[in-house]
C-alpha cells in the first residue's frame, strides 16, 4: 500500500524523510537501512549527518546496502555511488564502513556478485529501504521494459536514464551504460520503503503511483504491491496528483 504525502519543498521533504529513518535508527536493535544515491536523498542526508552532529544521532550500531552501483567504477571514483554515500552520509556519522555495502562495480565476475549480493540482502534483513525514482520510473536501476528481473542484476541503462545523469559526467561517452541493481525481489524484501521524489520532472511517474495500474513502463508502481510504502514529495513532483 503506498501511502503519498506531499510536502512544501525539497527541504521539507528532506527534513520528513530524515526524522522518518532516525526514528527507525532509534527504535530497532540494530537497524538495516537500504539506501539510494541521487539528488533527491541528499538533502535527507545532510539531515541525518546535522541530527548526529547537534543531536548525537547514533550510528554504531547501523549497518547499510546500497540499491545500486555503476559497473566500471571503483569507490575511489568521484561518480561511483560509494564515494558518493562516503561523502554524502558515512564519512560525517559515527558508523563502522565495514558495515556499509554497496555492489562492486569492479567485481570481475558481475553475475557471482550480484549473487553474493542478493545474499547479504537476505541474511541481513533490511528494515527500511530509502529509494529515489527516475523520470522514467526506475527504482534502483530497475528500468522500464517488457519485463523486470527480480533479484540483483546486471543491466544495460536506458536513454532516459543516460539523459538524466550524464551531466555527472565529463561528457556522454564518459559514463557508465550498465549498472547493477538490486531487483524488485531484493528492494520488495525490506519491511518498509520510503521514496523520495522532487521536481516537476518527476510529476507524471509519481501521479502514477496514485492510480490502481500496476504496469512495467513504470517499475515503481509495483510499489503497490508492497505492504508499507511511504511516498515523499514536493509540491512540483505531486503536482499532477488528483
Ligand atoms: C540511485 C538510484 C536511482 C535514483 C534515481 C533518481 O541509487 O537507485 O534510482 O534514485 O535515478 O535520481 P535523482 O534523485 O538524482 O533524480
Amino acid at each position: 500500500m503506498i501511502n503519498i504525502k506531499v510536502l512544501k519543498d525539497y527541504e521539507e521533504m528532506s527534513k520528513v524523510g530524515a526524522q522518518v529513518i532516525r526514528e527507525f535508527i532509534e527504535t530497532t536493535e540494530a537497524p538495516v537501512l537500504g539506501l539510494a544515491t541521487g539528488s533527491s536523498p541528499e538533502g535527507l542526508y545532510a539531515e541525518l549527518v546535522r541530527m548526529h552532529k547537534e543531536e548525537n544521532l547514533d550510528f554504531s550500531n547501523v549497518q547499510t546496502v546500497n540499491l545500486d552501483e555503476y559497473v566500471g567504477l571503483g569507490g575511489n571514483h568521484d561518480q561511483s555511488y560509494r564515494y558518493f554515500m562516503n561523502h554524502h552520509l558515512f564519512d560525517h556519522v559515527n558508523i563502522n564502513k565495514e558495515h556499509t555495502h554497496v555492489p562492486n562495480g569492479m567485481a570481475e565476475d558481475l553475475e557471482q556478485e550480484a549473487k553474493d549480493y542478493d545474499n547479504l540482502v537476505q541474511s541481513l534483513g533490511v528494515d527500511v529501504q530509502l529509494l529515489g525514482i527516475g523520470t522514467n520510473g526506475h527504482i534502483g536501476f530497475n528500468e522500464p521494459g517488457e519485463y523486470l528481473s527480480a533479484p540483483t542484476h546486471v543491466i544495460a541503462l536506458k536513454q532516459s536514464t543516460i539523459d538524466s545523469n550524464k551531466k555527472y559526467f565529463e561528457s556522454e561517452e564518459a559514463m557508465p551504460k550498465t549498472a547493477i541493481t538490486m531487483g524488485m525481489q531484493s528492494i520488495f524484501s525490506a519491511k518498509h520503503i520510503v521514496l523520495v521524489a522532487y521536481g516537476e520532472k518527476k510529476a507524471k511517474v509519481i501521479a502514477e503511483l496514485a492510480d490502481n495500474r500496476i504496469t512495467t513502463d513504470n517499475p515503481a508502481t509495483l510499489l503497490k504491491l508492497h505492504p508499507s510504502v511511504l511516498v515523499l514529495c514536493d509540491q512540483e513532483a505531486g503536482k499532477l496528483l488528483k
